[in-house]
């Protein structure tokens, strides 16, 4: 068990360049079973989900070579359609690769991510929009098997909520199914885009992707491809949030402000500045943060929630009061408790969470609770008086690459222990 040890308020400087995208890396590999043939993918960022996925497609029979960032998946000799459940709960989003193995071989067998029980939350839009399509789902000794004897067909397909699995579940369903699908309030992140690209770049015929409406034109067949993943844009915001906290000016590369604009505004409001030049952000940030008045968790283009816990650790030192409404996750608010133990004043009244700034946070023993709860404590801790340990730093590694090593690389003082 390694835990990651800051001595805060050193200011930070520098270029901090961000990895690929988690999010995005993903669902494309799931998506190489459904192609059928060779894909090189590369800016595959290296984590512990990206290696559990790899174990997914070797365990469905995928030839899968890594090398660095770049994956070589050929799905040709696919011989499994069945995912084990010590697999599966590796990772939440394993549930993608339903879609993937329906469009391939009509059939798919998998536990829920969580072992949630068949049509309840969280998987209940993916199910209905596949029986939509023609499924048949059964539950047997706890786990989901879903069929399609006739072959996938095109459907029409009102999303009840636009969840960015589900609309990527159907995306991956409908590339090879008969006609056309229609996903009508689709989830519209730019990591479904890159999804739709890295398809149509094995020939699918995908439409609208990155907008609430998108259509599907069933293809036969799809054809190997060299495809290079998008960047992180949660990554980025963190990289910016590190220069905000620490009142530091920074340039961050691979960062894309077309990715990340709603989030740009309320670091606005907080009294950054933002310098663009292709590919990379500049950030200028005040020696001490403005409150951001009201921020609301919503699907994109709005406040992202995997962004939520990164501001609330601006607004714990930020000058006034912040509220933050998580309207995505029920009880995305595990690292509130962890943030007031160095210091911060944040109250949580349900969905809310109030957070008065304080001048100074206190270095602490720190616990992570989640990824990017994870973050939002190494963020405080950069900027806190003195030395932080922040224990369970799995969660951290699940989506940063080594945070220390490029944080130290702009100045920050962290070291794994
Ligand atoms: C993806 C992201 C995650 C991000 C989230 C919201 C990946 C790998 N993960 O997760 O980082 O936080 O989008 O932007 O891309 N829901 C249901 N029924 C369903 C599906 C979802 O009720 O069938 C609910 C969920 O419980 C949650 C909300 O919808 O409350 C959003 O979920 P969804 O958009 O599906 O998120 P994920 O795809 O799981």
């Amino acid at each position: 068990m390694s835990c990651l040890v800051i001595n805060g308020k050193k200011k930070l400087g520098g270029e901090i360049s961000v990895h690929g995208a988690k999010n995005s890396a993903l669902p494309i590999l799931a998506a190489s079973v459904a192609v059928g043939d060779e894909c090189l993918i590369s800016n595959c960022p290296q984590l512990s989900d990206i290696r559990a996925t790899v174990n997914i497609l070797r365990g469905l029979g995928c030839r899968v070579a890594v090398n660095g960032s770049q994956i070589c998946v050929n799905s040709e000799d696919l011989s499994y359609n069945e995912i084990p459940d010590t697999l599966m709960r590796e990772l939440r989003s394993s549930f993608i690769f339903m879609g993937a193995l329906l469009s391939r071989t009509g059939r798919a067998v998998m536990c829920a991510p969580g072992g949630c029980e068949i049509g309840v939350r969280p998987v209940d839009i993916h199910l209905l929009s596949f029986r939509q399509m023609g499924v048949q789902i059964r539950e047997e000794a706890g786990r989901i098997v879903c069929e399609a004897p006739e072959g996938l067909q095109g459907a029409e397909i009102n999303l009840s909520f636009p969840s960015v699995g589900a609309t990527e579940n159907i995306i991956l369903a409908a590339v090879r199914a008969k006609g056309t699908t229609y996903i009508k309030n689709a989830a519209a992140e730019p990591e479904i885009k890159d999804l739709a690209n890295f398809l149509n770049s094995c020939g699918a015929d995908i439409n609208g992707a990155g907008g609430s409406t998108v259509v599907i034109h069933g293809k036969q067949k799809l054809h190997g491809t060299d495809y290079t993943v998008m960047s992180d844009r949660i990554v980025a915001v963190s990289y910016l949030a590190a220069a905000a906290v620490t009142g530091s000016e920074l340039i961050v590369k691979n960062a894309f402000p077309e990715h990340i604009g709603t989030v740009v505004s309320t670091f606005r409001q907080s009294g950054c500045h933002f310098e663009y030049e292709k590919k990379q952000i500049k950030i200028t940030s005040p020696s001490r943060l403005n409150k951001m008045g009201t921020i609301r968790t919503m699907p994109y283009p709005g406040f992202p929630t995997d962004c939520q816990a990164i501001i609330m650790a601006m607004a714990c030192v930020a000058r006034g009061t912040t509220i933050i409404n998580e309207n995505i996750f029920e009880s995305r608010f595990r690292h509130v408790g962890e943030l007031n133990r160095m210091g911060a004043d944040i109250t949580v009244t349900g969905r809310s969470a109030i957070v008065n700034g304080v001048k100074n946070l206190y270095g602490s023993c720190v616990k992570a609770t989640d990824l990017r709860g994870g973050m939002s404590l190494v963020l405080a801790a950069l900027c806190a008086e003195g030395e932080s340990v922040i224990e369970n730093t799995e969660f951290i590694d699940r989506g940063y690459e080594k945070a220390e090593r490029d944080l130290s690389l702009i100045g920050a003082d962290i070291r794994r222990e």
